[in-house]
């Protein structure tokens, strides 16, 4: 397989991108299309695509060159006769696949593989009624192709395992990162990223006033993910992004954890899609500047705080504090009306920081007996450019505005949030750890696989299962009890294997 050709079967962005990939890989590429001169004018695109690379250096010329000659527009089925792999990546419809699939069998040779691009059909449906289902295997690409490292293998109930280790070979010697999925809805990607979404937009439908621009900046500058999840959504396009997520939803039997987004819904129904329409949560016609997130005016930081307990992920922000000149006094102490569990808290000007455990900052106050503010989770509280925190119903000025000062003083934003369970970073990482363990568990693929995946696929600044990891998976159980009993919600529930690995101190993961 590593030299055949290889034909591509539609011929639209995503085979397009393919079929520029396998040239460039060396293979001689035949691309087909429905539309007629839909694949010619792929040719071409992908010309252009190579000159782009070529210009800015990625390619040299005479590889550009070689992949150009290699790569042809096909005028019917037949003439994949010759393939040692045929990509489909035509309409994303049962059917469509079937049918594509029931016409390559009739002209291609036994040991030719097919592979689809489906990134929502099962492969065991699409494999349904070949001749041989053995050979058919999904190879699901990420856009732009040419760009993301990552391919999920897919394997259906009738896949020949021998036949996904050849395409995930194959993806390899085409500078890719394949990983190994067993088919189920969503795959590893598209299914542990729902909730990236869904926790965002449930934040915006909870009535607390959190605006998109404020979650945005929360989740990227303290969470560290390369783009905030509502304005992902406005440039994936609100209607593809919610398809997604009704096929996810309906394929897991409409679970709960899964329900899309009302919030969403509406937008799609006004024709508010995003990049594409100019409008979706943002404003994309007009040119006008981007709304900015809530951010804190400065405050002064106080002199000194006494830091007490196991402050966990969140460790290093005292040896960053420390170092712009507030003295940090560690006192080994167990915190207040706590002194079993060494609760981590640091005595601020009267009042108590105290990282999230999941419980508001009204509860935490309650069993406190004094003013408290809640501290959301940063990917890494060294670097974070934004510090997100929420404070007791009643809580004096002068304490939060020591915090804020506090957090100030280390060159980082701060966000004063409404005080809502988990906050945003913490409750977000929270279910991606669970649905990613739950993933691993359920033995789609292997843990290494889905951090990786998310990773690569997604962007992820750390594949979840490592996170839950260097959180703790207690911590994460924790959020999510207390997010569970403060809302009433069933999105919140706790998976096995998460609750597992909380209760035997076991990694998620595995280093
Ligand atoms: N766009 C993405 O981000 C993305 C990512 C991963 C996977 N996918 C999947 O890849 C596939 C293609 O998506 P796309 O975004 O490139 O779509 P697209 O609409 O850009 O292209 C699809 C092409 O397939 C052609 N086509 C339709 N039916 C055909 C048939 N029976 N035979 C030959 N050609 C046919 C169409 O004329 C069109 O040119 C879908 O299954 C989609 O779910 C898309």
């Amino acid at each position: 397989m590593s030299t055949g050709a290889v034909g591509v079967v539609g011929a639209g962005t995503m085979g397009a991108g393919i079929a520029q990939v396998a040239a460039l890989a060396g293979h001689r590429v035949l691309l087909l299309d429905a539309a007629s001169g839909r694949a010619a004018a792929a040719v071409a695109d992908v010309g252009r695509a190579l000159d782009r690379l070529v210009a800015r250096g990625r390619v040299d010329a005479d590889r550009a060159d070689a992949a150009r000659e290699r790569l042809a527009p096909a005028a019917s089925i037949a003439d994949l006769a010759d393939c040692v792999l045929v990509v489909e990546a035509a309409a994303e419809q049962l059917d469509v696949k079937q049918q594509v699939m029931a016409a390559l069998e009739d002209v291609v040779a036994p040991t030719c593989v097919l592979a689809t691009n489906t990134s929502s059909l099962s492969i065991t449906d699409v494999a349904a009624g070949m001749r041989h289902p053995g050979r058919l295997v999904g190879m699901h690409f990420f856009n732009p192709a040419p760009a993301m490292r990552l391919v999920e293998v897919v394997s259906g109930t009738a896949t020949d395992p021998d036949v996904a280790a050849r395409v995930a070979a194959l993806a390899t010697a085409w500078g890719k990162t394949p990983v190994q999925v067993a088919s189920s809805p969503g795959f590893v990607v598209n299914r542990v990223a729902r909730p990236f979404y869904g926790e965002a937009l449930a934040a915006l439908e909870e009535d607390t006033g959190l605006d998109a621009a404020t979650v945005d900046a929360v989740l990227r500058e303290a969470g560290r993910f390369p783009m905030g999840p509502l304005e992902l959504t406005d440039l994936i396009g609100q209607d593809v992004n919610l398809a997604t997520s009704r096929s996810v939803w309906e394929q897991l039997g409409r679970d709960p954890r899964y329900a899309p987004s009302r919030v969403q819904e509406a937008l799609v129904e006004a024709g508010t899609l995003g990049r594409k329409t100019g409008r979706g949560f943002y404003r994309h016609d007009d040119g006008s500047p981007r709304p900015r997130p809530s951010t804190a005016p400065p405050a002064v930081a106080p002199e000194k705080v006494v830091v007490r307990g196991d402050w966990g992920p969140w460790t290093s922000l005292w040896e960053r504090v420390e170092e712009v000149g507030v003295g940090v006094l560690a006192d080994a102490r167990p915190g207040p009306r706590d002194a079993h569990r060494f609760e981590p808290v640091a005595e601020v000007d009267g009042g108590l920081l105290v990282p999230t455990d999941g419980r508001t900052a009204a509860d935490r106050a309650a069993a406190a007996g004094v003013p408290v503010v809640v501290l959301d989770l940063a990917l890494d509280p060294r670097t974070a450019t934004r510090f997100a925190v929420a404070a007791s119903p009643g809580c004096p000025r002068e304490v939060l505005d020591a915090v804020v000062g506090l957090l100030q003083a280390t060159g980082a934003a701060v966000t004063v949030l409404p005080d809502r369970p988990g906050l945003l970073v913490a409750r977000t990482v929270a279910v991606l750890v669970d649905e990613a363990a739950a993933v691993a568990d359920e033995g789609i693929a292997d843990p290494a696989d889905v951090d990786t995946a998310l990773r690569l696929g997604a962007g992820y600044p750390l594949g979840p299962l490592e996170w839950g990891d260097r959180t703790g998976p207690a911590r994460v159980a924790a959020v999510l009890d207390a997010v569970a009993a403060a809302t009433g919600s069933d999105r919140y529930r706790v998976s096995p294997a998460l609750r597992r690995a909380s209760t035997t101190g076991g990694a998620l993961r595995g280093h």
